[in-house]
C-alpha cells in the first residue's frame, strides 16, 4: 500500500492544506459537522461554497467523496505514491477511493483512513472486506477503556485503527483477520503518529504467547446465519455468538496480573436466563467481571437493523434473506440479542466477583472510570464483616438524594440514591440505609453509625447491621462510598 516515507508526504500534504481536525471544524461549523455526522453531505457542500483553496479541496475529495481537479492537487508530494496505492484514481479529475478524516483523541492527533462511509442515504452493498471507519459503536468502546497509562495494550480487530488511536500505552499490538484492514490502519496510525506493531490473523492466534495489561476489542459480533457474501467487518463467521464466548474465554490466557479486558458485543438471549448464560463463560475465566447490557432486540428489530446495514432494504433478495435470519435463529433457539458492555480484570482474587446485569440508563461518559473504579473497589466490598464494619467510609460527592412522594405526605414514598457521574447507578434506600449512608463522611467506623441510627429508629443493632452489610456492600461495589 503505502510506504511509511509516502504517509509521511501525505501527512505533510495534508497539513500543508490545513485539512486537520481543528481547522476544518473551525471553518464548517457545528451544523454542517452534525450533518456530516448524520451522513449528509449538502450542509457541508453549502458551507464550502465555491471556494477553491486547497482546504476546501481536500474536504471534497476525502470527506463528501468528491472528484476534484488534477491541478489542484499538484503540488502534493504524495499524489504518485497516493494514485499507485490506488487510493486515488483518475486524470484530470481525482477519485478517492478511501475516506480520510481528520481525528483527535487526548492521546493522538491526526487522520483516520478508512473505506468510504455511504453517504446521503445511498444504500451500496459493501465489499465483504469493507474496513469501517469510526462509528458510534468504535465511540462507545473508547469511552469504556479505563484511562492508563498502560505498558502493553491489544486492539483487537483493529480495523480502521481507531481503538489504537485511543490507548494510552507504552506498547501497541494491533491485529486484525483482514489484511486490507491492516492496510488501511498502518495508514491511520502512521498519519496520526502512533507507534503499533500491525499482525494479521484471528482472534488471538496473532498473539498466542504475549500477554497484555489491556485488550480492547469491539469484534464482529453480529450474530448472523453462514453466508458466501458476509462482511467480515461484523459478521464473524462463527455459530451463534460462539466468537463473543472465545473472546471473553480467551482473554485470561493473554491478560498480566491484573489486566483487563474491555469488549463491546452482543450475546444471544436463548430459554435459558442470559445472565446464567453469561456467567457460563465468566466463570471459568477466573477473572472479576462486569457485564451491562444496554439493549434487548427482539429477532425481527436485529435482523432488519443488520440487513439495512448490509445494504438489502429494498433489494430483491430482502425477504429470502430476512427469512433465512430469523430461521437460523429459531433452529439456533434465539429468542433475542442482548447488546452491552463487558470488562473482565484479571485479579487473581480467590472468589472473583461476576455482576452480570441489565443497564439501559443514561451514564455518563466517558465510564472507562468507572469500570476501574469497579474492580478496584471489589476487595473492599468482600472485606470480612467485622472489618467492613470497622472502616470510615466515605460518600462520594456527586451522589444525590432524589425523594418521592405525595405533596405534603410526612414521609416519601421512595428514597433513591443517585449517582451524577460514571454509570449513572441509582439505587433505591429505606430510612434506615439513607440514614447510615448520608452518615457515612470517612469520621466514625460504620459499626458504630449503624448503632447510632438503630438507635434513632429504636430499632435492633444486630437486626439492622445483617439487614444492612449485604446492601451497603454493593454501594461500595457501585462506587457509592470510598474508603475515607
Ligand atoms: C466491528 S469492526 C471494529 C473495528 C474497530 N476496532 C472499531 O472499533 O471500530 C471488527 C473488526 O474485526 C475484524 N475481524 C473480523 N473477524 C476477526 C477475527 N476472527 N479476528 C480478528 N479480527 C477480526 C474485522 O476485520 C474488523 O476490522
Amino acid at each position: 500500500m503505502l510506504a511509511p516515507a509516502d504517509i509521511d508526504r501525505l501527512r505533510a500534504d495534508l497539513l500543508a492544506a490545513d485539512y486537520t481536525l481543528d481547522a476544518v471544524s473551525d471553518r464548517l461549523g457545528e451544523v454542517a459537522l452534525a450533518g456530516l455526522a448524520r451522513n449528509s453531505t449538502m450542509p457541508v457542500v453549502r458551507a464550502l461554497g465555491h471556494a477553491d483553496d486547497p482546504q476546501a479541496d481536500a474536504i471534497r475529495l476525502w470527506l463528501l467523496q468528491r472528484p476534484v481537479r488534477a491541478a489542484a492537487l499538484r503540488g502534493w508530494s504524495s499524489l504518485d505514491a497516493l494514485r499507485a496505492a490506488g487510493l486515488l484514481s483518475g486524470d484530470d479529475e481525482l477519485h478517492a477511493t478511501v475516506e480520510l478524516k481528520p481525528h483527535g483523541s487526548n492521546r493522538s492527533s491526526g487522520w483516520i483512513c478508512s473505506d468510504q462511509t455511504p453517504l446521503d442515504g445511498r444504500s451500496t452493498r459493501p465489499r465483504t472486506d469493507f474496513v469501517l471507519g469510526a462509528s458510534p459503536a468504535s465511540t462507545t468502546l473508547s469511552q469504556l477503556v479505563p484511562p492508563g497509562p498502560v505498558g502493553r495494550a491489544l486492539d483487537l480487530g483493529t480495523g480502521c485503527g481507531i481503538q489504537a488511536l485511543h490507548l494510552d500505552a507504552s506498547a501497541i499490538v494491533a491485529t486484525d483477520l483482514n489484511p486490507r484492514a491492516l492496510d488501511l490502519a498502518r495508514i491511520s496510525l502512521g498519519l496520526s503518529g502512533v507507534p503499533a506493531e500491525l499482525r494479521l490473523g484471528s482472534l488471538y492466534e496473532p498473539v498466542a504467547d504475549d500477554r497484555f495489561d489491556l485488550i480492547v476489542t469491539n469484534p464482529p459480533y453480529v450474530i448472523s446465519p453462514p453466508s458466501p457474501d458476509r462482511l467480515v467487518y461484523r459478521d464473524g463467521g462463527f455459530t451463534g455468538d460462539d466468537l463473543m464466548r472465545e473472546v471473553v474465554t480467551g482473554a485470561p490466557a493473554h491478560l498480566t496480573p491484573d489486566g483487563t479486558l474491555v469488549v463491546l458485543g452482543n450475546w444471544a438471549v436463548t430459554a435459558q436466563p442470559w445472565t446464567e448464560r453469561l456467567e457460563g463463560w465468566l466463570r471459568p475465566t477466573g477473572c472479576d467481571a462486569l457485564v451491562l447490557q444496554r439493549e434487548l432486540l427482539d429477532p425481527y428489530a436485529y435482523v432488519e437493523l443488520w440487513l439495512a446495514d448490509a445494504g438489502l432494504v429494498g433489494a430483491p433478495e430482502y425477504d429470502r434473506r430476512y427469512a433465512e435470519w430469523l430461521d437460523y435463529f429459531d433452529a439456533a433457539g434465539i429468542e433475542g440479542v442482548g447488546m452491552g458492555w463487558l470488562a473482565l480484570r484479571n485479579s487473581g482474587r480467590e472468589q472473583p466477583r461476576l455482576r452480570v446485569e441489565e443497564w439501559p440508563h443514561a451514564v455518563h461518559q466517558p465510564v472507562g472510570q468507572a469500570f476501574a473504579d469497579f474492580f478496584s473497589a471489589l476487595p473492599s466490598a468482600a472485606l470480612p464483616d467485622a472489618e467492613f464494619l470497622a472502616q470510615r467510609w466515605e460518600l462520594r460527592p456527586e451522589v444525590v438524594q432524589e425523594t418521592i412522594g405525595t405533596p405534603g405526605a410526612a414521609d416519601p414514598q421512595h428514597v433513591v440514591l443517585r449517582q451524577q457521574t460514571g454509570f449513572g447507578r441509582a439505587v433505591e434506600v429505606d430510612t434506615a440505609l439513607a440514614a447510615i449512608v448520608g452518615a457515612c463522611d470517612g469520621d466514625l467506623p460504620l459499626g458504630i453509625l449503624v448503632g447510632a441510627v438503630a438507635g434513632l429508629l429504636e430499632v435492633d443493632p444486630d437486626a439492622l447491621r445483617d439487614e444492612v452489610l449485604s446492601p451497603l456492600r454493593r454501594l461500595v461495589e457501585d462506587g457509592y462510598l470510598l474508603l475515607g
